[in-house]
């Protein structure tokens, strides 16, 4: 038998006996937009073009990754739109053998242009951030004033096809808190996901702080005030971090995103690609692989693969955000894409 036959007893294992399934990519730090808690508004030094990796050099990783259990795939960003020629590499990600949850976590400043020909690259599914229904707001959160475009984006991705969208939104204490009702009930006539995500410590301008952050359980609460959430159990649609509830009869549902409060570290199933080729082991660890070497040197695929098992197997069991150990990453979220 070939060396890279699919064989179940060499399928992506972490340390702690987690089976990674998951990886998700970031193919550019670039974006269109600015976040507050994600980058300074003069942007942030860009990888050089020479370092980021290019799309063959993914996709050839992405099938070796196959072989060995990966069957999620997630792109990202920065903001994954706004880097030329991701319609056929989103078709060549589609076309990989094992590949059968291909998504793309974007801003949606460009979906509704984009909406039809990712529909018919394959993509299956976006997730949309979003964290104001209020221009002014959505203004001052992203320094850019698209939020008529994100959100004729999510109605385009919805014509399109793509399902289901999930709508993430951030939340954070005495800016959009108050918020929180009137995105909840988008999921009532829309047949949205609407995530709340407890804001987490980076080191950006915002500055976060631990009482800017809003428990899963508070915004539950919040939620329930619209009328009673009824947990949702089926995996349709992938099984994420999300804890998932629904109003009865609502065409959509809320998802609770807990990382600070509750950590999901147990089922942690995922790997991260950074767009520079950095295998990153988990969210908060600046534990970086470098696989953008082996990649370009004439490497064979055994020695790819035995780069994802060591990353595999440098998983730490979980994160301490929530503790005085905890110190911050030394990239943004721009540069780790979620
Ligand atoms: P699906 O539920 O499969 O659609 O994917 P997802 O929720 O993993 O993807 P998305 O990019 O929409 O991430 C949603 C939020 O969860 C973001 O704020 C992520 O940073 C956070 N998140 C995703 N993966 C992890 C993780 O491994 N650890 C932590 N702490 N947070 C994560
Ligand atoms: N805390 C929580 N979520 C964050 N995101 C970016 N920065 C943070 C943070 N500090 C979210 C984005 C996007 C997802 C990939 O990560 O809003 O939806
Ligand atoms: Fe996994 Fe790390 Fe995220 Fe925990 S914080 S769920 S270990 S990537």
């Amino acid at each position: 038998m070939d060396e890279m036959t699919k064989d179940s007893d060499n399928m992506l294992v972490d340390g702690y006996r987690r089976k990674i399934d998951y990886l998700r990519i970031s193919i550019t730090d670039r974006c269109n937009l600015r976040c507050v808690y994600c980058m300074p508004a003069e942007g942030i030094d860009l990888i050089k073009s020479a370092n980021i990796l290019r799309y063959e050099e993914i996709i050839r990783l992405v099938r070796i990754a196959a072989r060995r259990g990966v069957s999620k795939v997630r792109v990202t960003g920065g903001e994954p739109l706004v880097r030329k020629g991701i319609i056929d590499f989103l078709s060549e990600l589609n076309s990989i053998e094992g590949v059968n949850d291909l998504s793309l976590t974007t801003n949606g400043v460009l979906l509704a242009k984009m909406a039809g020909e990712l529909a018919a690259s394959g993509l299956k599914r976006v997730n949309v951030s979003l964290d104001s229904l209020k221009p002014d707001r959505f203004e001052k959160m992203t320094r850019g004033d698209n939020l008529g475009d994100v959100l004729n984006g999510l109605k385009a991705a919805e014509g399109a096809g793509l399902s289901p969208v999930k709508i993430n939104m951030v939340v954070i204490k005495d800016f959009n808190e108050d918020e929180i009702i009137d995105f909840a009930r988008m999921s009532i006539d829309n047949p949205y996901h609407v995530r709340f995500i407890e804001y987490m410590p980076f080191d950006t301008e915002a500055g976060w702080q631990k009482d800017k952050c809003i428990s899963a359980a508070e915004i539950k609460n919040i939620c329930s005030e619209v009328a009673p959430l009824v947990p949702v159990s089926d995996t349709k649609g992938g099984a994420g971090p999300a804890r998932r509830f629904k109003y009865a009869h609502a065409k959509g549902e809320i998802g609770l995103i807990s990382p600070v409060s509750d950590h999901f570290c147990g089922s942690c199933n995922r790997l991260r690609l950074t767009a520079d080729g950095k295998l990153r082991t988990c969210l908060f660890s600046d534990k970086e692989i470098d696989v953008r070497t082996s990649l370009r040197d004439g490497s064979e695929d055994s020695v790819i693969e035995k780069i994802l098992f060591q990353a595999a197997i440098e998983k730490p069991e979980r994160h301490y955000i929530n503790e005085n150990v905890f110190k911050r990453c030394s990239r943004t979220m721009s540069l780790i894409g979620g």
